[in-house]
Order: structure tokens, then sequence, then C-alpha cells
């Protein structure tokens, strides 16, 4: 197979997504094409799209409207529309646009070069939206791109089979899978023997590793096992599911050193009524046994959150609740959403849906009290001296990496040290999303 050209692709969405990106980029490549930086001239146009909120679905649609014109001029080129929003809306994008030529599920990824091959042979229009049993073609070596070439993700959990009343995710990425552990072992050290100095291992429910292959939860023997990686510096990985999480891995991250001091554990509501009603499967006061578990196994691990406001039949009370846990808690960042209906969904139809207004005062409150807390924290790091690991070149000759818990440290150095290095950064200035600092000599 090979092709000559541009492709330009397009992506939103998840870590997982940005992963399947990286995927396709490799695929094209292998395939002849060049990356271009405009789809106006590119000879394929991918976009890679994400159905988790409803603006974020809309996207597709403006893209593909924006991108009419260009086809018009260039007959030849192939546009394609990948990810979630292909894997659900799959008839109606072809149906109402004529111009698109291919929708690739989320399954179907390995199958872009073939398929892109013959549309531009025969110009027939494909919808390849199958799931597939076997996950490991999903799976090939992704090669390290992008901004951050030290870093780079790794798929260990495909799909999820939680069905949360909001979310679209098992049904636009399939049913739980865990990929078998030999093969993880045998992706990460390739990815080092490239450079590769921290991995972040992706799954909808990181937690449950192992459990739908029959051996029990592995998940803490998988960390276990990358643990012992000779040049991997840093192991991260997400997300957590509350119902899962257990003291192993609150154990593991307080004793493995490359196990980094960071859990994204979603809350997203305080009101033990509204987790009920979005089957998240615990209490507010499981949870906050978990939360007690990891600061006293792992002291200093910093706790993320995403938080959904005005989920269908969410009260004033509800509402509090979930103010009182921000407070109660002290996340050091959250990521925080008005619900949005997806089609297909149990909450699509639930009774009690919240009027717009009132989700977006709702939204703000949340993030009032989250911007004070994040900034306390930041405020409190100044002075202190923290380990980074280097990951690139920012704008004014600064340099850019991230703390063991994560936070994105911007950093002045006349030492050059090189990108991959591990360094230690005085904290001079603590702001609101990012910390300032100098090498500390
Ligand atoms: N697997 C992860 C989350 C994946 S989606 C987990 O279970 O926690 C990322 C976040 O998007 C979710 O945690 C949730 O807060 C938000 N989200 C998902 N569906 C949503 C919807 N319909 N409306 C608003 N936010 C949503
Ligand atoms: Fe969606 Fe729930 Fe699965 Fe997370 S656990 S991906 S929120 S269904
Ligand atoms: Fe979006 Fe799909 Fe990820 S819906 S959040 S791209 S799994």
């Amino acid at each position: 197979m090979s092709l000559s050209g541009k492709y330009f692709l397009e992506t939103y969405g998840c870590q997982m997504n940005e992963h399947d990106s990286e995927k396709m980029c490799e695929l094209m490549e292998q395939l002849g094409m060049e990356s271009g930086d405009s789809a106006d001239n590119a000879d394929v146009v991918i976009i890679n799209t994400c159905a988790i909120r409803e603006k974020a679905e809309h996207k597709v649609h403006s893209s593909l409207g924006k991108i009419k014109n260009a086809k018009l001029k260039n007959p030849d080129m192939v546009i394609v529309v990948a990810g979630c929003v292909a894997q659900q809306q799959h008839y109606e994008l072809s149906k109402k646009f004529h111009h698109l030529d291919l929708v690739l599920g989320t399954h179907n990824i390995s199958e872009l070069p073939e398929l892109v091959e013959k549309i531009r042979k025969d110009r027939q229009r494909v919808i390849r939206v199958d799931f597939s049993e076997d996950i490991s073609s999903l799976h090939m070596l992704a090669p390290k791109r992008g901004p951050r070439p030290i870093c780079s993700y790794v798929t260990i959990m495909q799909g999820c089979s939680n069905f949360c009343a909001y979310c679209v995710v098992p049904y636009t990425r399939g049913r739980e899978q865990s990929r078998n552990l030999g093969e993880i072992l045998e992706e990460v050290p390739q990815l080092c023997s490239k450079g590769v100095k921290e991995i972040t291992l992706l799954g909808q429910n990181v937690n449950a590793y192992g459990k739908d292959l029959g051996n029990g939860n592995r998940f803490t023997e998988l960390l276990e096992e990358l643990s012992r990686i000779p040049g991997l510096d840093r192991i991260r990985f997400t997300t957590s599911h509350p119902r899962d999480f257990d003291a192993s891995v609150a154990t593991a991250l307080g004793s493995l050193d490359k196990v980094c001091e960071h859990v994204h554990l979603p809350l997203q509501s305080g009101s033990d009524r509204i987790l009920s009603s979005m089957r998240r499967g615990y209490s507010f006061s499981e949870y906050l046994d978990k939360i007690d578990i990891l600061r006293s196994e792992a002291p200093g691990c910093s706790i993320t959150t995403d938080i959904i406001v005005g989920f269908p039949g969410e009260s004033d009370d509800d509402f509090k609740s979930t103010l009182t846990a921000l407070e109660q808690i002290r996340f050091d960042q959250i990521f925080s959403f008005k619900f949005s209906s997806r089609p297909g969904t149990k909450a699509e139809h639930m009774a009690d849906q919240i009027p717009e207004e009132v989700k977006k005062g709702r939204l703000a409150e949340v993030h009032t009290i989250q911007d004070r807390i994040t900034q306390g924290y930041h405020k409190q790091l100044e002075g202190s001296v923290l380990e980074v690991l280097l990951e690139g070149h920012g704008r004014q000759n600064q340099l850019y990496g991230r703390t063991r818990t994560n936070k994105i440290v911007n950093f002045n150095d006349n030492a050059g040290y090189p990108v991959g290095a591990i360094v230690q950064v005085k904290i001079l200035r603590g702001l609101n999303h990012s910390l300032f600092g100098e090498i500390a000599y």
C-alpha cells in the first residue's frame, strides 16, 4: 500500500481519542503521506471526534461544513470522520454530509490506510463501525509525536461497561476489555528505547484492569511489573473509578517510586440521591473513605476530580452537597461540566431536566469555590523545591514540565538541561492554573 500527498488531522476529546489520533497519524505516514497544516490543501482530511457532550458532538458538523468548499475545488480529497461521533451517528452523518467519504468507528482504526486507498481508487463511500472481539489490532505501537515527546499514553483497557446514566462511552467505545498484561509489558520497554520517560496508562476504569480477563483485579500487579522497567521514570494512570478504587492502589502509590502521586477520581456529585440516579455505584461517604485511605497511604498525593452540575432532578440541596464536598475534600483541581443530554443514555428521558440558566449559575459557583482552593494550593507551594520532568521548551525561552503531582511548571534555566531530564525547580509563583519557578542549584 502506498499513497503520496498530504493528510490533515483535526482532533478533540479525551486522552484516549488523542492517542487514537497519534495512531492514525502513524498509519497515514506508513502509507507514505505527510502531515499538512491545513485542511484546505490536504488530500486526506481526518476529523477524530468526541460525543461526550452536545457541544463536542456539534464541532464535527461545523468542521464538515467548513471543508465543503475545499472538496469542491479538489474532488479527489478523501474526508474521514472517526471517533465517538462516527461510531454513534454514522448513519446521520453520512446522510447529511454527501462529501463525507469514510465513517470510521472506534474499533476500526487499523483499517484506515486500506480504506483510504480503496476510496481514492473507486470513489465509493464507506461506513465501517463494527465492534471487534479482538482488541490487539487497536493497540499497535504508536510513535511519539507532538509537544511532549518523552511522555506516552499506553492503553490498558478499551471501552466501558458501567453505563452511568449520563454517559455515551459504553455505546461509542464498546464494553470494557482489558489488554493482556504481556502485551503491555512488551510495548512499554519499546517506548522507553525510543526515549519515553513517562507513561500514562489509559482506561475508563483502570482500577478494574484484568477483571474481564478472568483472573481478578490485576491493576496493582501491572503497576509493580511496570515499575521494574529500566529507563522508565514515571508512571501515571487515568481514570480511576471510585467504586473500584481500593486500598491496594493507594498502597502501591505510596510504595512504588515510579508511580506518581496523583489520582484522578471523578466524584460527579456530592449528593447520594444524585449519585444513585447517575448509577455511579458509591455513596458520598464511601467516596470519602477512599480519599482518607489515599491520603494516609500516600501523603501529599494530589487528587483531582470531575463534577457534573444540573443532572436531571438535581435540587438546590443536592447541589449544595456538591459545594460542601468541594470544600471538605479540597481537590487540587477539578473539571466541571453542565449536564448535557446524550442520545441513547438513561438520563436522556429522565424527568425534571434542569434549565440551562440554572446549570450555568451552578457551574459558575463551582468555579468560584474551586479556583480559590486551587490557587491556595499553588500559593502554598511558593518557596518549595519540586521534582520536575522537563518535557519541552515553551514560550520566551522558558522550559516546562510537570511535578510528580501533575502540576504544570514553567521555569527558567540557563544550564541547558535536555528534554527528559529530571530537575529540581524552586517555585517562585503559584499562578491560577500553573506554577512558575527556576532551576534550584
Ligand atoms: N470514565 C471516567 C470519565 C469519562 S468521561 C469516569 O467514569 O469517571 C469524562 C467526564 O465527562 C466524566 O467524568 C463526566 O464528568 C463528564 N461527562 C460525561 N458525560 C457527560 C454528560 N452527558 N454531560 C456532562 N458531562 C459529562
Ligand atoms: Fe462513562 Fe461511567 Fe464509563 Fe466513566 S465509568 S466512561 S462516566 S459510563
Ligand atoms: Fe469523548 Fe469518546 Fe473520549 S466521547 S471523552 S472521545 S471516549
